[in-house]
């Protein structure tokens, strides 16, 4: 039985909160996983710098064998993901329709507050999203999170502060009772935002419901443990340690690749 290879993209380490999910969901797939770390970040760049570099992404994947494609970047998503997939000839898949499916399945109340980057935000692709699954959205752009997540304070003080900052008034008693995490860092905060949202607050994470869209497209398997090779357009040392944290297990395989800005 062939496996098959898929292509999993994002700016830096933050997809690999998608390849972890997916690596425990799909175990019948073999994975090449782009981080392009050179040009992080994208959560602050312009639509144009974005769609340029995630397609040169995304084409050297297909270019490598990725016979479909998961774009887990939710900055480049929200801003390019029609460009982006139409730059390519395999199928490919976001985060953020699974995500907005997860968060109104999840939610009774049918309003949500979305936390993201602030190209994500200002895009509203998640309110979008929400709006025609009938939740109403309301957004936030956290640009402290990646850069706190980066350093690895996930349960630090400062990280603390610093979510009850964002999220203070977000969730009154009647308000929203789902909270989206619309950006490929914010799962490995998920313990401290649980201890910062009312218990009754359901956290979604988009890399799990990006995951569980691939596995039911792909049926079968042969048993065997993934293969995975990584792709970095930085120090491919940095990769490693920092991209062990987001995946939980060893790193090996990084290549090194120039890609013409
Ligand atoms: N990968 C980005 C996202 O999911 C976060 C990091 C960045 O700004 O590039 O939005």
């Amino acid at each position: 039985m062939t496996r098959p290879l898929i292509g999993v993209f994002d700016s830096g380490v933050g997809g690999l909160t998608v390849l972890n999910a997916l690596l425990r969901q799909v175990s019948t797939a073999d994975y090449l996983y782009f981080g392009d770390t050179a040009r992080l970040p994208y959560g602050s760049k312009s639509v144009e710098t974005v769609a340029k570099y995630a397609i040169s992404a995304v084409q050297f994947l297909e270019q490598q064998g990725a016979e479909r494609l998961v774009v887990a970047c939710n900055t480049a998503c929200a801003l390019a993901f029609q460009r982006i997939a139409s730059s390519i000839h395999v199928p490919a898949l976001g985060v953020i329709e699974p995500g907005a499916d997860a968060g109104a399945a999840a939610s009774h109340t049918k309003r949500a507050v979305v936390i993201a980057t602030e190209g994500t935000v200002s895009s509203h692709a998640y309110r979008d999203a929400l709006t025609e699954r009938g939740v109403t959205a309301v957004e936030k752009a956290c640009p402290l999170f990646v850069p706190l997540v980066e350093e690895g304070w996930l349960d630090h003080e400062v990280t603390r502060h610093v979510a009850h900052i964002y999220l203070e008034g977000l969730f009154d008693s009647h308000g929203p009772d789902t909270l989206i995490l619309g950006c490929t860092h914010y799962p490995l905060l998920k313990p401290l935002l649980r201890t910062v949202v009312p218990p009754r607050v359901c956290i979604i994470d988009s890399a799990e419901a990006t995951a569980a869209a691939v596995r039911r497209d792909l049926a079968g398997g042969d048993g065997r443990r993934p293969n995975v090779r990584f792709f970095a357009t930085d120090s491919i040392e940095k990769f490693r340690r920092a991209g062990e944290k987001f995946l939980e297990r060893d790193i090996k395989d990084v290549v090194h690749v120039d890609l013409e800005t």
